[in-house]
């Protein structure tokens, strides 16, 4: 299956894509990920990128179009689930090609509606793991206890102010992408608000319903 899994800032896309990939073996690719690996790195892609996300801004479409590309390439354009791309009309039209020219459309796209005041608690009480990536919230799923407290950070674009960045360079830039899958038949609307395990299973139906509409096609 191939799905792009959407939602502003702090919706829970990287929490739900990682049960999809450890319960349903479909492979997370992350964008967001991908490029904070690079900045650790300090590799050519992670400088350039290093001043945008750390003001909350996008990294230029055609940076991140490559890294898209040949994550989804290196998994034979099936089993993901795209998490953080696309964020731009542009990545949209690229992805939808890409995909297209190997035979490879989209089934669904699950969009996860949270409001803002839920988001910005969910990302000032974030917390990541170093290493690993695994992603915390103080209250709703704490690091476990065996894990060493010296290994859980708060990502710099965290901070109040880059978040109100965030949330307004989604509703400018990102936002309208609803439509443009919708007018594709992909898109399907799922609540975001509530325990984890309650948004996997709706976003587990999502999945489901848009399979019995491709199948009635
Ligand atoms: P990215 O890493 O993709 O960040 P984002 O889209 O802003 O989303 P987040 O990772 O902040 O949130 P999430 O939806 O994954 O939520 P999470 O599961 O962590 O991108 C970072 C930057 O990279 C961008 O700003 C940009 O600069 C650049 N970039 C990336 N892709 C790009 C692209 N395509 N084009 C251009 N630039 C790009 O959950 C949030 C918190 O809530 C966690 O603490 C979690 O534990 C908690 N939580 C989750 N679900 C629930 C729940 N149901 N109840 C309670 N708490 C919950
Ligand atoms: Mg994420």
């Amino acid at each position: 299956m191939r799905i792009v899994l959407f939602g502003p800032p702090g919706a829970g896309k990287g929490t739900q894509a990682r049960l999809l990939e450890e319960r349903h073996s479909l492979t997370q690719i992350a964008t967001g990920d991908i490029i904070r690996e690079a900045m650790k790195n300090e590799t050519p892609v992670g400088k350039e990128a290093k001043s945008y996300v750390e003001k909350g801004e996008l990294v230029p479409d055609s940076v991140v179009r490559k890294l898209a590309e040949q994550a989804i390439a290196d998994q034979d354009f099936d089993d993901f689930v795209l998490d953080g791309y696309p964020r731009t009309t542009q990545q949209a039209e690229w992805l939808t090609a890409f995909l297209e020219e190997n035979d490879a459309p989209l089934h669904a796209v699950p969009s996860l509606h949270v409001p803002d005041d839920v988001i910005v608690d969910r990302l000032s009480k974030r917390r990541m793991h170093k290493e690993t990536g695994d992603t915390y919230h103080l209250d709703h799923n704490p690091p476990p206890a065996d894990v060493d407290d010296d290994m859980i950070i708060q990502r710099d674009d965290d901070r109040p102010e880059t978040v109100r960045n965030r949330l307004a360079v989604y509703r400018d830039e990102t936002e309208p992408l609803e439509e443009y899958y919708r007018e594709r038949d992909l898109l399907v609307v799922v609540n975001g608000v509530g325990d984890i395990e309650d948004v996997h299973g709706r976003i587990l139906d999502a999945l489901e319903q848009a399979q019995t509409s491709a199948r009635a096609e």
